[in-house]
C-alpha cells in the first residue's frame, strides 16, 4: 500500500504530493510548524489525510512544549491547535482530529505531562490506523451499489494519498476491482491542482486498475454517449442535510449525472459528516492562490492583468446525490431525516 504519512521516532514523514508523479520525495517534519506548511502548500492534501497530519502535527507540537506547569502546557497546546485550524478551512476532518486530541488531553489532565504527550502521540498514530480500517469498510459497503463490471467516473484524488491508506471513493473502486466489478475508471484531471491527472492515475497505474484520463470538460460528452455507469467521488464535509462539499467541479458532475440518469455516489468516513453544519451553504469554501489558475505546473498560461477566481471546493445539494457511503453503511437519497437517524446515534 502507498504510504502518504507516517510517524517514526518522534518525527512525521510526509510523501510530497506536489512532486508526484515524477518524483517520490519524502519531507521530514521535525516540528509542528513544518507540518502546518505541508498542509497549506498541499504536500499533503485530501480531507482525511489532512486530519491525520494535523493530529500528528499537534502531537509533535505537544512534545516540543517545555513548560512544566499544566496551565501553561494546555495554553500552548491550544495555541498550536489553532495554528492547525487556520491552515485549510473547508474539510472537517482537520477540525475533528484536533478536537479529538484536545478532548483526550483534557480527559487525561491529571496525568503527568510526559504521559499526556505520549497519549497524544499514540492517538495520532491510532487515527491513521483507524482510517485505513474504516476505508476498507467503506469499500465493502460501496460494493453493493455496483452490480456489473462498470465504467466509473471519479474526480480529484480520494485514494491512499488522500487518506491513511486505501482511500474512500478510490477505496470503493479498489474493492469493486478486486471483485471483477470495474471495467474502467475515468479520471477527471481536476484543474487547477491536477489531483486526478497527477495522483489518481498514479495510484491506479500502481494497482494495475484500467484507467483513462480526461479533462474536466469531457465528462458531459462521455455521459451523453452512455459510456459512464456511475460517478463516485469523495467529500471534504457533508452537512446534516446530506449536502456535499467536495473538490471544485464535483457539482458540475452531479448536475450532469442527474441529467443523464447516471448514479452519483459520495464515499467518505463518518468523520467527514458534520452534523453541526445545518446545510452546505454554511461551509466556508477555501479560496486559493490565483497563480494556481494562471499557471499550469508553474508555467504561466494567461496574460498578466486577468482577474481570477479560485474556489477550491463547491457544494453539491443532497438532491443530486444518489447515495452516501460511509463505514456505517449506505444512505440512499440523503435527506436531513435520514442523516439524523443514521449519524446522530453514537460516535
Ligand atoms: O484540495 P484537496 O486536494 O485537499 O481536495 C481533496 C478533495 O476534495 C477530496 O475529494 C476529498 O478531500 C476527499 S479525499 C478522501
Amino acid at each position: 500500500m502507498i504510504n502518504t504519512i507516517w510517524w517514526k521516532k518522534g518525527k512525521v514523514y510526509i510523501l510530497d504530493q506536489r512532486k508526484l508523479p515524477h518524483k517520490e520525495e519524502v519531507i521530514e517534519c521535525k516540528n509542528y510548524h513544518k507540518v502546518t506548511l505541508c498542509i497549506r502548500n498541499m504536500s499533503i492534501r485530501g480531507a482525511p489525510a489532512i486530519g491525520i497530519a494535523s493530529a500528528m502535527g499537534l502531537a509533535l507540537g505537544a512534545k516540543s512544549i517545555k513548560d512544566r506547569t499544566k496551565d501553561r502546557f494546555f495554553k500552548k497546546l491550544r495555541a498550536i491547535a489553532n495554528r492547525f485550524l487556520r491552515t485549510r478551512p473547508t474539510g472537517v476532518n482537520l477540525f475533528w482530529a484536533i478536537d479529538r486530541l484536545l478532548a483526550l488531553a483534557r480527559k487525561n489532565r491529571k496525568k503527568s505531562l510526559e504521559e499526556i504527550k505520549y497519549i497524544l502521540e499514540k492517538e495520532a498514530i491510532n487515527i491513521l490506523k483507524e482510517d485505513i480500517r474504516l476505508n476498507k469498510r467503506i469499500g465493502k459497503n460501496g460494493l453493493r451499489l455496483i452490480n456489473k463490471p462498470a465504467s466509473v467516473l471519479t474526480h480529484c484524488n480520494t485514494g491512499s494519498l488522500a487518506t491513511g491508506g486505501y482511500g474512500t471513493a478510490l477505496g470503493v473502486i479498489r474493492a469493486a476491482f478486486s471483485k471483477g466489478k470495474i471495467k474502467k475508471v475515468f479520471v477527471d484531471e481536476t484543474r487547477p491542482a491536477l489531483q486526478g491527472a497527477r495522483l489518481t492515475t498514479w495510484e491506479l497505474v500502481h494497482d494495475k486498475i484500467p484507467a483513462v484520463l480526461l479533462t474536466d470538460n469531457m465528462a458531459g460528452h462521455l455521459m451523453q454517449k452512455g459510456i459512464i455507469d456511475c460517478v463516485i467521488v469523495g467529500a471534504d464535509r457533508i452537512a446534516a442535510n446530506g449536502d456535499v462539499v467536495n473538490k471544485i467541479g464535483t457539482y458540475t458532475l452531479a448536475v450532469l449525472a442527474k441529467h443523464h440518469h447516471v448514479p452519483f455516489y459520495v464515499a467518505a468516513p463518518s468523520s467527514t459528516v458534520d452534523m453541526k453544519t445545518y446545510k452546505g451553504e454554511n461551509v466556508v469554501i477555501e479560496e486559493r492562490d490565483p497563480r494556481e489558475v494562471l499557471e499550469i505546473q508553474k508555467r504561466r498560461i494567461a496574460p498578466r492583468n486577468i482577474p481570477v477566481v479560485n474556489p477550491a471546493f463547491d457544494l453539491t445539494p443532497h438532491k443530486l446525490v444518489s447515495a452516501i457511503i460511509t463505514e456505517r453503511g449506505v444512505v440512499k437519497h440523503p435527506s436531513r431525516k435520514k442523516m439524523v437517524s443514521h449519524f446522530s446515534s453514537g460516535d
